[in-house]
């Protein structure tokens, strides 16, 4: 599956150069929801990588954020994010990517890339051939402990009132080196493939979002589950993933949160205003 990533990597760098012109010229917003943020650039983005990858494997299905649903039964099909981190991007904040996977009908993730256009950054995995970035072999980190790690998470746009994550954000913030919240769930996945990250985990994602970063985490040498261990699905919608060394420590904390056992009270600010006066 090596074959097909010299022209997904075409096919990212140059939606990375449409994603860079439009961050130029500082694009409007819309909303999906709340604050689900989509922009031309999203839609340009996916337009052209849905021709591109039409033009080149026409009997391939596609599945892309943006609406994007053609052959979904086919032998093979990609799912595309032509755009992870909208939110950083509409507000000029560089930490943004694509994201394109070639997943088997039975839900195997051959092939995966992300191009990160702010730093000229590409990720590539083909499953059982490793991950590289830039063309050179990456490996998860060689991390032991929780308490000596670098974590990365994130929260959804979507249903944001329903999501507990700021109990785990806080608990891991003072069991580890801290949390990073970045805000590409790809972006994030590919820094634990590159050992940027010991690990990352977030509650509410799509296939789109996990596809490429899950294969590129995998063949840097990590593990990726569910958060009780259970093995990640395209549609699981919750990922840990880690550099396997400290993946069953991380799983053990989440499994005490869940049970509401060792929750250190989240500062009260009313009491943090009196102790000011
Ligand atoms: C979002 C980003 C963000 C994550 C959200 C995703 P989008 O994707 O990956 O980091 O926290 O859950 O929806 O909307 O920018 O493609
Ligand atoms: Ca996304
Ligand atoms: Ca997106």
């Amino acid at each position: 599956m090596t074959g097909y990533l010299p022209e997904m990597e075409t096919i990212a760098r140059e939606a990375g150069a449409l994603l860079m012109r439009h961050l130029a010229q500082h694009v409007a917003i819309e909303y999906k929801g709340d604050v689900d943020l989509v922009t031309v650039a999203d839609r340009a983005s996916e337009k052209l990588i849905v021709e591109r990858l039409r033009a080149r494997w026409p009997d391939h299905g596609i599945v892309a954020e943006e609406g994007t649903r053609k052959d979904i039964d086919a032998e093979y099909r990609w799912y595309v994010d032509p755009l992870d981190g909208t939110t950083n991007f509409a507000h000029g904040y560089p930490v943004f990517c694509i994201s394109m996977a070639l997943v088997r009908k039975d839900d195997q993730i051959e092939a995966g890339i992300l191009y990160d256009p702010t730093r000229d950054e590409m990720f590539s995995a083909a499953r059982g051939q490793g991950a590289t970035l830039n063309g050179t072999p990456i490996h998860v980190s060689k991390t032991t402990t929780l308490a000596e790690s670098i974590l990365g998470t994130g929260f959804p746009s979507h249903k944001r009132h329903k999501n507990p994550n700021i109990y785990f954000y806080h608990q891991l913030t003072l069991r580890s080196h801290g949390v990073r919240r970045a805000g590409s769930a790809a972006l994030d996945l590919a820094n634990v493939a590159s050992g940027r990250y010991d690990g990352f985990w977030e509650f509410n994602l799509n296939p789109w979002d996990t596809a490429a970063g899950v294969l590129l985490v995998q063949e840097a040498g990590g593990r990726v589950t569910r958060f009780d261990g259970t093995p990640f699905r395209l549609d699981s919608r919750e990922v840990l993933a880690t550099n396997g060394l400290i993946h069953d420590e991380v799983m053990r904390n989440f499994a005490e949160i869940f049970a509401g056992r060792g929750l250190d009270e989240l500062p009260s600010p009313v009491e943090y205003a009196k102790s000011r006066e």
